[in-house]
């Protein structure tokens, strides 16, 4: 007899799609540089943009009117230094874009990128002593940079940097200070992945001397990424990441059927760069790409999805 089973009689109802990309699933990375007046386009990532903090408040806006409900700020500071206090700085790029946006807009969630990179003159996660990255003591720094964050109204902090012990240390300051009801995002499974290229221009965060080899994982690891992730639990995290994602979904994958917490996934600049320059070029379908490696990121198992794509995607799911 002919199979009893066809595929193909339900195949392409929509009734039983599986997995589902939704605006309330997705975070828009924004770039606040304190040395502008307009806003400068970021040449690696075509559509993306250094923003004056007058100039966020309206793209914030202009997320919000899309449906987008969060996020993540990086700032790019006046001037820089060893140390990377700028990071702390109560009147710095990020604190004050934060209370400037929460002034008009009340109903965003804001995250705040919680790292030294962007802060330090030789552009390194943490502090640094002979050429080597130090981790204990940068605790204590990422720890005076979350006060200040959630001082100026962030709701969730997000440390990037990969020092062990981060997420601890950051809990611990915050809620001596009064901040227990601020959420920690952590980067907890962050690879050390070339396709941090664009951003390192969009952040200006490039590193002068070595690599982030001693911080951040190797690709070729994933049992190591359970262990990253299942201490940041250990420690308080409320939220774990992968990052970045599309390279790495059996990673979110793994972490998805693991861990029962909130999971994000960080499609970096390098993703939405290189299917920039396809669509382009003419070779990929801009949108049917897009929509494909967003429903592969949640059908892998993330629950929110930090894309720079994040308001194309908003209009495309509106239509
Ligand atoms: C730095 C940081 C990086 C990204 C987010 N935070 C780059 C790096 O580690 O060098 C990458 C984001 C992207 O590529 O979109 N802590
Ligand atoms: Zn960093």
């Amino acid at each position: 007899m002919y199979p009893k089973v066809r595929m193909r009689r339900l195949r392409g109802l929509k009734l039983l799609t599986e997995s589902r990309v939704s605006v309330d699933d997705l975070i828009l990375p924004l770039f606040i540089d304190e040395t502008i007046a307009a806003k400068k386009p970021i040449e690696s990532m075509p559509g993306q943009y250094r923003h004056p903090i007058e100039g966020v408040v309206k793209e914030v806006s202009e997320a919000r009117s899309l449906g987008i409900k969060s996020v993540l700020l990086f700032g790019i500071p006046a001037s820089k230094d060893e140390t990377g206090t700028e990071a702390f700085n109560n009147e710095g790029v990020v604190q004050r874009a934060v209370r400037r946006i929460k002034q008009d807009i009340d109903d965003i969630v804001i995250i705040t990128d919680l790292c030294l990179c962007e802060y330090t003159t030789h552009g390194h996660c943490g502090l640094i002593e002979d050429g080597q990255v130090l981790n204990d003591p940068t605790l204590e720094v990422l720890g005076k940079i979350a006060v200040s964050q959630a001082q100026s109204g962030a709701d969730i902090v997000a440390p990037s940097g990969m020092m062990d012990g981060m997420v601890k240390a950051i809990r611990a300051k915050l809620d001596d200070e009064g901040f227990s009801d601020t959420a920690i995002m952590s980067y907890a499974a962050k690879y050390n992945s070339a396709l941090y290229g664009p951003f390192r221009e969009a952040a200006d965060s490039g590193f002068q001397f070595g690599d982030r080899s001693s911080y951040q994982m190797a690709f070729a690891n994933a049992r190591e990424a359970l262990r990253e992730v299942e201490l940041d639990i250990q420690e308080g995290a409320d939220i774990v990441m992968v990052k970045p994602a599309l390279l790495y979904l059996d990673i979110i994958s793994k972490v998805r059927a693991r861990f029962d917490v909130p999971l994000a996934a960080y499609s970096v600049s390098g993703e939405y760069a290189m299917l920039k320059a396809a669509s382009e070029k003419g070779y990929l379908k801009h949108n049917d790409v897009m929509m494909e490696g967003l429903t592969a990121i949640k059908r892998a198992g993330a629950d929110l999805i930090i894309t720079y794509f994040a308001k194309e995607a908003a209009k495309v799911l509106k239509t």
